[in-house]
């Protein structure tokens, strides 16, 4: 690590200390905790508050046409609403996703929580504006809450509408997306030159490369952070589920392995929301309860670390 390095993550850590401080709503344990309102942060750019539980779609709303398949997707996305859900995160590359996350909408009562992300993926800046306004239709929403560009594709380009269309109205918040610890370095420069209001990376118990600059970065810049693969798409299941939960789980109102990995994430002070992908009613449920109850402070997060880790 630089001098540069070091101060980065200095200063980044003090300022977001300080701002998770002023900004983290802390619910009560739980008992009470399951009816409470969720948890929210505040997007740094505007402080409007978003869940700190969202959803993603990449393979679990790639369900194709079929009605009776879709409509277990509908009940998915009810029971997300119904226990205060926010942010649904898709994009074009996810198949039929958006289409049925449309489907979806217009069959739900209340979808008034919802803050909608999606992605502009290719790599040609016109076709940009072809697909996000194909996603509009697909989704049924006049404009996106936020519009992310997809791994970096053509970010140049995208991004150059983007600043366009957010100036007119016409999106209200743009970001950039990663996965996998891929590109962090042309992340990182993005982020440090251009003003962008979100970032999506990759962040779990297991995948903590983010921790190092990218969370100080956007902390310094005050860049909402959105996290995905919180489970490493089912891994964390696989390899840790059979094992009991820490004796402290149940200091951080953790019933399950699923809110111990969400809590894990969501009390980094940079990080905004973490964005779960499911196809089932039962886990969705599981995963909202993230949004109640304690969250872990850094002695708890550190021993959930190496208790992991010994497994
Ligand atoms: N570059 C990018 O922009 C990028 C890259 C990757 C991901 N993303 C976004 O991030 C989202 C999340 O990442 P991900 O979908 O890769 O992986 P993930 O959310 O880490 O894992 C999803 C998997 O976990 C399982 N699961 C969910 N809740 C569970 C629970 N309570 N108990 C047991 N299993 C559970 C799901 O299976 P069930 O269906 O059986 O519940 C699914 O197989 C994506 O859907 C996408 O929206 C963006």
């Amino acid at each position: 690590m630089t001098d540069g390095d070091r101060d980065l993550t200095r200063r980044a850590f003090l300022a977001s200390v300080a701002a998770a401080g002023a900004a983290l709503t802390v619910g009560p344990p739980s008992g009470a905790a399951a009816k409470a309102a969720p948890l929210t942060r505040p997007i740094p750019a505007t402080g409007e508050p978003v869940p700190v539980i969202g959803m993603g779609s990449w393979g679990t709303f790639d369900v194709g046409g079929s009605t009776r398949v879709r409509d277990t997707r509908v009940e998915v996305l009810e029971a997300f609403f119904e226990n205060g859900g926010g942010m649904i995160d898709s994009s074009p590359m996810y198949g039929s996703s958006e289409e049925v996350i449309g489907y979806c909408l217009r069959r739900l009562p209340d979808t008034g929580s919802l803050f909608s992300a999606t992605k502009v993926w290719t790599p040609f800046q016109w076709h940009g504006v072809k697909q996000m306004e194909a996603s509009e239709a697909l989704w049924g929403e006049d404009r996106f809450d936020l519009m992310q560009i997809h791994n970096l594709v053509n970010w140049e380009g995208h991004l150059e509408t983007l600043l366009e269309w957010k100036a007119r109205g016409r999106v209200r918040y743009i970001g950039i997306t990663t996965s996998h610890g891929r590109r962090h370095r042309d992340f990182e420069a993005v982020m440090a030159a251009h003003p962008i209001d979100f970032v999506q990376l990759t962040y779990n118990v297991l995948d903590r490369e983010a921790e190092r600059r990218l969370l100080p970065l956007a902390a310094e810049r005050g860049q909402a952070v959105i996290v995905n693969r919180p489970f490493r798409r089912a891994e964390l299941f696989r390899r840790f589920g059979h094992h009991p939960l820490p004796p402290w789980a149940a200091d951080m109102d953790c019933a399950n392995w699923a809110q111990l990995f969400l809590k894990f994430i969501v009390s980094h002070p940079a990080v905004t929301c973490a964005i779960p992908a499911t196809s089932r009613v039962d886990h969705m449920r599981e995963n909202m309860g993230a949004a109640r109850g304690r969250l872990p402070d850094e002695a708890l997060r550190r021993r959930t670390i190496a208790y992991v880790e010994s497994l």
